[in-house]
């Protein structure tokens, strides 16, 4: 079974690592698809965003990183994925999932949405949190991959 794991990824997180880790263990081949042309105006590249996720996802030998554009069931298509896997945080973040999930069942009804519920300890952090903290001087090295410390240490202090 193909999967795929759509997101922004601005940037990764140990969240985003976690639902990796255990969609890889369910699934044959995962393919992190990273949304390249979304309405948000993302802090890193979409490159900067694959390569940061590769480094991440290394030990994962059944995990693939790619970029995508336009709809999510086209780029499944493509990828030949049957089941689309989204992390789900907390009670706030089901209404949106659900609107989503029940959109790309319309779109295609050959593709099916499975939600993973994130592990505990990560149930706090968001790509939005970890910007906002480091925008900030704060410490992130808990929340995100090192790779991913370094970079935005790195692209903050050239803003
Ligand atoms: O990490 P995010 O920002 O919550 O991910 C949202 C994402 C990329 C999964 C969603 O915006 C998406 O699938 N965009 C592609 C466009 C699309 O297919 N839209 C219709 C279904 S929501």
């Amino acid at each position: 079974m193909i999967a795929i794991y759509p997101g922004s990824f601005d940037p990764i997180t140990n969240g985003h690592l976690d639902i990796i880790k255990r969609a890889s263990k369910v699934v044959d081949n995962l393919v992190v698809a990273v949304l390249c042309n979304g309405s948000k105006r993302p802090l890193f590249s979409t490159e900067e965003r694959v390569e940061m996720i590769k480094a991440a996802c290394h030990p994962f030998e059944n995990v693939d990183v790619q970029a995508f554009s336009g709809l999510l069931v086209d780029f499944a298509k493509q990828t030949s994925a049957k089941v689309i896997i989204r992390g789900l945080r907390a009670t706030a973040d089901f209404e949106n999932e659900f609107k989503m999930a029940i959109t790309n069942k319309a779109l295609s009804d050959n593709i099916e949405t499975l939600f993973l519920p994130t592990s505990l300890q990560y149930s706090y952090i968001s790509s939005s949190m970890v910007k906002e903290v480091a925008s900030l001087g704060g410490d992130v090295s808990f929340m995100v991959p090192n790779v991913v410390e370094k970079k935005i240490l790195q692209k903050i202090a050239s803003i």
